[in-house]
């Protein structure tokens, strides 16, 4: 640190609520600058799993304070829900560990109801978004209609401003042969929240910058993942949202001087949640080995939505160009233990389209839709590795998959998890 960006390298849901639980340790703040409760971060902490939607992880570790920043779209209701959870389980959420910031702008049960109608008018072009209302959100922001975080400190206007958004949104609703909402019924909650959340606003960007030339250590922990980036990502098939390494510098407010280090986080093979490309997705048994059951947590199943993942070989490609695009200093890797048992392994070094061999995703749909994988095989190892925590722990063949994904992307591996827990790292 001064700042450290963590990233998620693929499409989301690498585990980087669990390597930010890790990062945190050393970090005085820890700020979330993109996305919304579109996201979920699972950490274990001893025998208690945390399920983390909005607040960043660093919230487990007393001496942080938490940073909810200006690029992000926060549904009020639902933040006061998962702060109510965190404090049930003794969790300190007072303003001084918690702060949101007043430009961050707001998600309305208008934004969500527009999700879902306009996923449904997609048919079967639709995105699989999780229905939480952020591309709406994010729509009327860039549309400079958005409500902001700080129009909470006067109930009045906020209600004012609610009520509007929400008789806007009803006419395309309508139009759209949808319910329209009872502006009401669905705003009491939202009115209740705001008066609960105004000892949390500040302007988190002088905040930032203060601790910043104080000395502070900052983690800016990323959501969802490069593949999922409104211009970097498989556009339409991503979120509405920065959350690559640039996100982070917009979403926070401060520059890229106090930032030395960026960490991708990836997935030891790939996972997918919603529609899109997907060039190294698998199918049937090898696809469940690689999901789980559902029964434990870590499992391949959505902590948002509860949505099945799609399961593939791991994507050097799809790497390489967010080592790219994020400028990445070093990568972890997540899961290998996963890998466990497999006779043997893959990863895609490259693609083949229309008889061209592509270093990089192309970057049209049409044309990733058309994508060969050109795989590498690999030895697969036998042996539990749940509680190796050196690299001379791991199997050889382990260590050589590790080193091979290096030496693909060009950069170094730092450290590589076995499991769940806090300490299932090797470090290398
Ligand atoms: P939205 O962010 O709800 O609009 O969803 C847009 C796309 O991003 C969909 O494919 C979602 O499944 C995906 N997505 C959004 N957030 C996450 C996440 O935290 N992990 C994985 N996929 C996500």
């Amino acid at each position: 640190m001064p700042a450290t960006i963590l990233i998620g390298a693929q499409w989301g849901d690498e585990g980087k609520g669990r390597v930010a639980d890790w990062l945190a340790a050393e970090a005085d703040v820890v700020g979330r600058f993109a996305g919304g409760d579109n996201a979920g971060h699972t950490v274990v902490v001893g025998s208690s799993v945390v399920k983390l939607h909005l607040v960043p992880s660093g919230i487990l570790h007393p001496h942080v304070t938490c940073v909810l920043g200006n690029g992000m779209v926060i549904n009020p209701v639902n933040l006061l829900k998962e702060m109510d959870g965190l404090a049930a389980q003794g969790v300190d959420i007072s303003p001084e560990r918690l702060i949101l910031s007043t430009k961050a702008h707001l998600i309305t049960p208008a934004h969500i109801a527009l999700d879902t109608a306009s996923e449904k008018s997609r048919g079967d072009q639709a995105i699989g978004t999780t229905l939480r209302g952020i591309g709406p959100a994010y729509m009327d922001k860039t549309g400079r209609q958005g409500i902001r975080a700080g129009q909470m400190m006067s109930i009045e206007d906020f209600a004012d401003a609610l009520y509007s958004a929400i008789e806007q949104a009803n006419k395309t609703l309508v139009q759209q042969g949808s319910q329209p909402l009872d502006a009401k019924q669905v705003t009491v909650e939202y009115l209740d929240a705001a008066a609960r959340l105004q000892p949390y606003l500040r302007d988190t960007t002088v905040y930032l910058n203060d601790r910043l030339k104080a000395g502070a250590r900052i983690l800016c922990e990323g959501a969802q993942g490069t593949l999922l980036d409104i211009d970097h990502g498989d556009y339409p098939f991503v979120t509405s949202s920065s959350p690559t390494a640039g996100g982070a510098l917009t979403g926070l407010g401060f520059g890229p001087r106090y930032v030395d280090k960026v960490l991708g986080v990836a997935k030891c093979f790939s996972t997918r949640v919603g529609s899109g490309p997907m060039p190294t997705e698998l199918e049937g048994e090898l696809a469940e080995r690689l999901r789980g059951t559902g029964e434990h947590f870590w499992d391949e199943f959505g902590t948002t939505t509860g949505r099945p993942r799609r399961c593939g070989w791991l994507d050097a490609v799809v790497l390489r160009y967010a080592v790219a695009v994020n400028g990445f200093t070093e990568l972890v890797l997540t899961k290998l233990d996963v890998l466990s048992g497999l006779p043997e392994l893959k990863i895609a070094v490259a693609y083949m389209i229309d008889g061209v061999r592509y270093e990089y995703p192309p970057s049209t749909i049409a044309e990733l839709g058309r994508a060969e994988p050109i795989y590498e095989t690999f030895p697969g190892w036998s042996k539990d590795i749940s509680s190796a925590r050196r690299n001379s722990d791991l199997p050889d063949a382990a260590c050589s998959y590790i080193q091979r994904i290096a030496e693909l992307c060009d950069i170094p591996v730092h450290t590589v998890s076995v499991g769940p827990e806090r300490e299932q790292l090797v470090y290398f």
